[in-house]
Formats: C-alpha cells, sequence, structure tokens
C-alpha cells in the first residue's frame, strides 16, 4: 500500500472506532442518571427542598409509589402533566399542590416518618 493510502486508512479506521465508541457510550449510559439528585420547588408558600435520591436510595421508595402512572414502562411524567394547577371538576382530578401534600404528607403520616409540619417542608418565606 502506498503511505498516502495508508494514511487515509488509518484515518478511516479511526472514525470508525469513534463512531462505535460514541454508539457504546450513548447504549451503556446508566438511566438512573436522569433520576433527579435532588429538586427545589419554588412557591407563595416558601421553597421545599425534596432529596429526590436520598428518598429512592436510604429511604427505599419505589420509583411507581410517587410517579404512580409509572406501569408497563411508561416514562417518568412531571405530576403537572395530569395534575394541573386548578383542580378539575369533571374528572375529579387533583390540583398539583394537592397531589404533592396528599402524596409526601401521606407517606410520612403512613410511615410515621418524615415531617407533616407546614415549616419543616417550606422555608420561611422571603
Ligand atoms: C418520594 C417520591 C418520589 C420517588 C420515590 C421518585 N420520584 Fe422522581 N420525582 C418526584 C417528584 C415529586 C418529582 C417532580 C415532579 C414535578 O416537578 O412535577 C420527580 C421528578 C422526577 C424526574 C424529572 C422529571 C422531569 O421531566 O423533570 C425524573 C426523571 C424522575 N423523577 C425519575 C425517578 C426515578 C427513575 C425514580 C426511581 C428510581 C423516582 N423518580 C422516584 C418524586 C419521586
Ligand atoms: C399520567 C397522568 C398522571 C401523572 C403524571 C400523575 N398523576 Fe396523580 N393521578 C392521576 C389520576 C388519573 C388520578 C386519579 C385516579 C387515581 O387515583 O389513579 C391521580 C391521583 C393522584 C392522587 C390521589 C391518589 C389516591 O389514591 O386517591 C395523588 C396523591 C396523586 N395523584 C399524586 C401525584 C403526584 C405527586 C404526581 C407526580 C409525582 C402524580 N400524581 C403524577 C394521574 C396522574
Ligand atoms: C412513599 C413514602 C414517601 C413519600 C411519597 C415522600 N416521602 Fe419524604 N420521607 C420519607 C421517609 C421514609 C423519610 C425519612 C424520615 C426519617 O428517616 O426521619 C422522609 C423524609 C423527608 C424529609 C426530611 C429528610 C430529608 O430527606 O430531607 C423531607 C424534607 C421530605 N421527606 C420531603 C418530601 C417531599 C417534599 C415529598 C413529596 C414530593 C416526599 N417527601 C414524599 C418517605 C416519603
Ligand atoms: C412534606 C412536605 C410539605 C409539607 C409538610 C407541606 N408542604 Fe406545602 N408544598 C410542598 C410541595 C412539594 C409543594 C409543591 C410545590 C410545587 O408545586 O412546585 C407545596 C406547595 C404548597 C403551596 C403552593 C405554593 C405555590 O405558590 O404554588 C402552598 C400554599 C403550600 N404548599 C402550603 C402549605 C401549608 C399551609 C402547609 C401546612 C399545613 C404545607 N404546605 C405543608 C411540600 C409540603
Amino acid at each position: 500500500m502506498r503511505p498516502e493510502n495508508e494514511r487515509k486508512l488509518a484515518v478511516i479506521l479511526g472514525l470508525v472506532l469513534l463512531a462505535v465508541a460514541a454508539l457504546c457510550y450513548t447504549a451503556l449510559k446508566p438511566e438512573a442518571s436522569e433520576e433527579p439528585i435532588r429538586m427545589l420547588f419554588r412557591g407563595s408558600a416558601g421553597d421545599v427542598l425534596f432529596t429526590h435520591q436520598v428518598h429512592t436510595g436510604d429511604y427505599d421508595v419505589d420509583c411507581a409509589s410517587c410517579h404512580h402512572n409509572l406501569d408497563d414502562g411508561d416514562e417518568v411524567y412531571n405530576c403537572s402533566e395530569c395534575h394541573e394547577a386548578e383542580a378539575s371538576q369533571d374528572d375529579d382530578m387533583m390540583s398539583r399542590t394537592d397531589a404533592m401534600h396528599a402524596q409526601c404528607i401521606g407517606c410520612h403520616e403512613e410511615m410515621g416518618a418524615g415531617p407533616a409540619e407546614c415549616a419543616a417542608c417550606h422555608a420561611t418565606p422571603k
């Protein structure tokens, strides 16, 4: 092979390897990394810090206990995809705030662990 062609071959090989590496990276990237570590909800009643990954890790809560639409491998949606700002009367749908309160406080009370008092979740509004 002429040196010129050898160099071309090397470049092509390099590009192929790069493409394979990129494919492997996307295919093998752990899905768990999409899970937020923690979230800060801002609102008129004061910010709420939610330790998302501590709940799934240390407290061992299933994804579907909160993302309750997760059957048959559905994706995770924001609560507000379904629970809108105002409760809907015709289909009995809780508002986003009511749904969050019912779920967060409901579990804390049921388990006898975790905050149920307003100020234990909501930082004093500025
Ligand atoms: C204790 C309740 C709880 C548990 C358990 C939980 N989540 Fe969440 N997760 C939430 C809440 C609340 C939100 C915020 C939703 C919103 O803003 O409407 C959220 C948001 C998310 C988001 C961001 C959605 C977006 O588009 O912004 C992802 C992704 C997610 N959770 C994945 C997971 C996965 C994966 C698990 C299980 C390993 C899990 N969650 C377990 C309550 C929980
Ligand atoms: C894909 C739509 C959808 C998403 C996303 C969704 N919900 Fe719901 N939710 C519903 C429907 C429909 C109902 C009423 C029927 C039922 O109880 O399943 C409901 C009911 C509830 C209830 C009352 C449960 C009961 O047993 O009475 C709570 C609490 C709740 N949702 C909290 C949440 C929270 C918090 C989130 C986000 C982490 C969330 N939901 C995301 C559709 C959704
Ligand atoms: C299915 C059960 C469950 C749900 C739903 C849940 N929690 Fe918790 N939470 C726990 C448990 C268990 C603890 C640990 C309490 C302890 O060990 O003292 C906890 C502790 C906490 C704490 C104090 C310690 C920390 O990790 O920050 C906060 C704040 C909290 N939860 C906020 C929330 C919020 C906000 C939501 C709703 C978006 C929520 N939780 C939903 C089970 C739950
Ligand atoms: C377990 C934690 C927790 C407790 C306890 C709690 N809240 Fe909340 N609160 C939240 C979360 C999470 C939200 C949702 C924020 C969002 O929708 O982004 C919220 C939202 C609200 C909102 C709506 C704010 C806005 O601007 O949309 C009000 C008002 C509120 N809470 C008042 C209260 C009051 C009053 C109490 C006590 C009776 C209380 N909360 C107890 C976690 C809690």
